[in-house]
Formats: C-alpha cells, structure tokens, sequence
C-alpha cells in the first residue's frame, strides 16, 4: 500500500510537471484527489490494513494528499501568472505609433469676412450691438418709418410669426433698439452684425442671409463723414486702389439715401463679366438718419444728426473671394470650405 501511494505521488508529480494550462490541471485534480480519484480508491482499501500499520499509512495518504495538493497550488500558480503574461503581451500597444489624424477645423467664409469688417469699424472707434432675429413689426418696420400700408414693404417681403411678430429682414431695427437704450448720451457709434431673412431664393440671394449695420449719432455729423467713412471701409476690405461711388438711391429711414459701389476688383474698373462691363459693384446701402427715427428713438433731430449703413455680408464675401454663386456659402461642401 505504501508503494501504491508513493508510486500515485510521483505519477501526480509527473503529470502536473508537464501540464501547461487550467483544464489539464483540473483534470488531473479530479483523477488524483477527487471523490472517485486514485488516492481515494487506495483510502479505501485501508480497511484490509493491520490495525497497527493503519496510522503510519494514514499519515503517509495525508501527506501525499497534501504534497499532491501543494504541487498543484504551485503549478496554478505558475499557468495563472503566465497566461496573464499572455495576454498582456498580446495586448501591447506601441504609444509612438502616429496617431488617427482627425481634420483640422476652420472659419466658414462668412465668418471670416464678417470678422474682418467688424475689426475695421472697431477700429474706427465702433462697438458690436446685437439684436433678436424674430422681431416685432414696430421695430423693423414701423420705427423705421415704413408704416403698415408703405410700398417699400414690399422690397422686404418678410416671414411672419404673428400679425406683429416676423423675422427681421435687415439689420436695421438694432439702430432704433441702441438709440432707445442709449439716449440722450453721444456720440453713437455701433455695428450690428447679424442674420436677417426675406422671401427670396436664386443664385445671389437666399432666404437667410447676414448683414452689418452700421450707425454713428452726435452733433454735426455730415454726410462727408459718411463718405469718408465707407471710403477707409472699402479701401481695408478690398485693398488700397478701391474706389466708391454714391449713387442717389431712396430708403424710407434715411434722408438723403444713397447706395454705395465699388471699383470692380476683376477689372479695376474698366469692365468685365464680373462688373456686367459697368466697372462697378453695389456694396451697400446708406443714408442720414431720418429725423423720425431719431424722434421715435429718442434723440432731438434739432440738435444731432447721424448716418447708417446696412452691407450685406454673402455679397461682400462673393466679391473678395470672387464666388459666382450665393448657394455655395450654404452647401456645407468642404471641396469649397476647405479653400478658405
Ligand atoms: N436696411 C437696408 C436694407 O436692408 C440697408 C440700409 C441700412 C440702408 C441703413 C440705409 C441705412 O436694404
């Protein structure tokens, strides 16, 4: 009986020396040590034993169950930790390897170009005012001098939210909202660029389109001031060999109004497909301030004059960068946005 055992340890060792993963070394517990197992089985047979050999071999089977049992610890021990190593080796990443590049971001070129005419003004002494996108009939129209039976509404055909509610169809409405909050303090002197929305929609106009408005209040503004004005704007924006040109023109908030061209950029003027030959591109519109929207807005027409002016900013950035379609600025395709 003593051999039978001696000989199960060193068969156990055997094979636990040369298993290499967890159900191997399962197995071989079961086979070993479990209920039907070998060392079992040769417990069993202890009966037979004289009764003074039973505590010898009894010790020898518990020391053999808990050699077997310490060489298995061991050997699981061992697969654990190289199982782990496994997978950890597998698993590796190399942190110098590059990494996914993931495009860059930019400016939309109505950002741009309406970045760049606000740093222009500011730096001719403005400040940036902004005002709601839906707004109400009072301040877009009536204010403005455009009572509800006006013709000239029908130049701004607009959206209605409500019978005194609308989106707004020009940036002009900031000048009255400014003027309200400001006065009787001078000078003003503020742009508001923004959104505005009219019923329109072919190659150079969509329905949502941005302006800047531009407005300056104190005592003794002229319409020289204007001119000047617009002249260092245009010559900033589109280099220092551009000229303006005012043409008479009318708007229901301004007194004289005018609208303002520039030199063609294409053809310096002399006439090209870009200009339709005439050498000249429309900019914007302008004027002095009508002396009812100061009198609505709260300045004395007796006593302070001003001017306003209101630029598109889809044109502005169509003639600088010379794009021949307005829906280009909407389409959201970077073949087009990544130029800028
Ligand atoms: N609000 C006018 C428009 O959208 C432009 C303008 C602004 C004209 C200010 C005169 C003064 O057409």
């Amino acid at each position: 009986m003593e051999q039978k055992l001696k000989a199960i340890l060193s068969e156990a060792e055997q094979a636990l020396s040369r298993t290499d993963n967890l159900d191997q070394l399962n197995e071989i517990r079961v086979r070993f040590l479990g209920k039907k197992g070998l060392l079992t089985s040769v417990l069993r047979g202890m009966g037979s034993l004289a009764p003074e050999e039973r505590p010898r071999v009894g010790q020898l089977a518990n020391d053999v169950r808990a050699r077997i049992e310490s060489v298995l610890e061991e050997r699981m021990a061992t697969i654990k930790e190289q199982v782990k190593k496994e997978k950890l080796a597998a698993e590796r990443i190399d942190v110098t390897l590059p990494g996914t590049p993931f495009p860059a971001g930019r400016r939309h070129p109505l950002s741009i170009v309406e970045e760049e005419i606000e740093d222009i003004f500011l730096g001719m002494g403005y400040s940036i005012e902004e005002g709601p996108e839906i707004e109400l009939d009072f301040y877009n129209f009536e204010a403005l001098n455009l009572p509800k039976d006006h013709p000239a509404r029908d130049m701004q055909d607009s959206f209605f939210i409500g019978p005194e509610v609308l989106l707004r169809t020009h940036t002009s409405p900031v000048q009255v909202r400014t003027m309200e909050r400001t006065a009787p303090v001078l000078p003003v002197r503020i742009i508001a660029p923004g959104k505005v929305y009219r019923r329109d929609d072919d190659a150079t106009h969509s329905p949502m389109f941005h302006q800047v408005e531009g407005l300056a209040i104190d005592r003794r503004v002229t319409f020289g001031d204007l001119k000047g004005t617009l002249q260092v704007f245009a010559e900033k924006m589109f280099g220092p060999q551009t000229r303006t040109r005012f043409r008479p023109s009318y708007f229901p908030f301004t007194e004289p109004s005018a609208e303002v061209d520039i030199s063609c950029g294409m053809c310096g003027g002399k006439g090209c497909r870009v200009c339709s030959d005439t050498g000249w591109l429309e900019i914007l519109g302008c004027g002095m301030v009508h002396p009812r929207v100061l009198e609505v807005s709260g300045y004395n027409p007796e006593e302070v004059t001003g001017f306003a002016f209101g630029m598109g900013v889809e044109r502005i950035a169509m003639l600088k960068y010379n794009i021949d379609d307005m829906r280009l600025l909407f389409d959201n395709d970077l073949r087009f946005l990544a130029q800028f």
